[in-house]
């Protein structure tokens, strides 16, 4: 068990216990500790892969058999992995605050098995793939190789937004929506380098909300939010919700 932590500033808890509207905004260092690999990080998947050769339109164009075989790889590898303490953490914060958005860049479903509801995925998910023709959305519980529609028998691609390509223009209205009127807004796990995620804690900042960064290492956003706690995700979120709402 580890021993409590000393570095949560008490404002940090003050405003997550008297949240009427928060927001958490988390990156690939929340499911970390569950296994699931960084992008950015020194083990980070964009140190053994090229972004480009794998995370792009022009990638799938030229070698769609390639794309798919990772985007598989990486579904089977975060569903052998489990929620961690971080997931659970503010899957708890949303059952204790009414007005509660969660807005992940992560595409790993990790959140809604942890028991998060109110999530608002930015960058897609691992799980669904959508015809590249007619839009069609499949699971791809089971599917192996390349994925063709069963509608149309158009290409389908992992349901992911890959560089180079738009948000959903409603999902991220939405987030902006929810940190613009926050009380409090959590960014947590993420390097904060990727836009327009990366600008949303600035929503929060202009209307004079609170923003709490809780990161393994310091960000661009370091220094603008309003505290930040370096350190593991699951550590300091199980120990700012046990401080705000006392013990599970
Ligand atoms: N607890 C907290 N933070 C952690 C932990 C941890 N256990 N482990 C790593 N981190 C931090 C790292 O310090 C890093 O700053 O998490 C951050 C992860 O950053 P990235 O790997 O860049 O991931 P992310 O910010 O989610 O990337 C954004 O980039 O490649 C695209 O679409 C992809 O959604 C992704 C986007």
């Amino acid at each position: 068990m580890n021993p409590p932590r000393k570095d949560i500033p008490a404002q940090a808890i003050q405003k997550l216990a008297d949240s009427k509207s928060l927001a958490v905004i988390t990156g690939a260092g929340v499911s970390a500790e569950s296994g699931v690999p960084t992008f950015r990080g020194k083990d980070g998947l964009w140190k053994n892969y090229q972004p480009h050769q794998l995370a792009t339109p022009m990638a799938f164009h030229d070698d769609p058999g390639l794309v798919w075989e990772w985007y598989h790889w990486r579904r089977q590898t975060v569903l052998a992995c489990l929620p961690n303490p971080a997931h659970n953490a503010i899957a708890r914060m949303e059952e204790r605050v009414k007005d509660f958005t969660l807005i992940t860049q992560n595409v790993d479903r990790l959140h809604a098995r942890a028991g998060s509801e109110r999530v608002l995925e930015l960058h897609g998910d691992l799980h669904r793939a959508r015809c590249s023709e007619c839009s069609a959305i499949t699971d791809l519980e089971g599917q192996e190789g390349v994925v063709v529609c069963e509608l149309c028998g158009g290409a389908m691609r992992p349901n992911v937004v890959w560089f180079g390509e738009s948000l959903d223009i409603r999902i991220l209205e939405e987030a902006y929506r929810a940190c613009g009127r926050s009380d409090c807004l959590i960014v947590a796990g993420t390097s904060n380098v990727v836009q327009p995620a990366a600008s949303l804690a600035y929503a929060a900042l202009e209307n004079n909300g609170y923003v709490l960064e809780v990161n393994l290492d310091p960000t661009p956003l370091t220094g603008s939010a309003t505290d930040t706690v370096l350190g593991k995700a699951g550590e300091v979120l199980e120990e700012l919700v046990k401080l705000a709402f006392g013990e599970s």
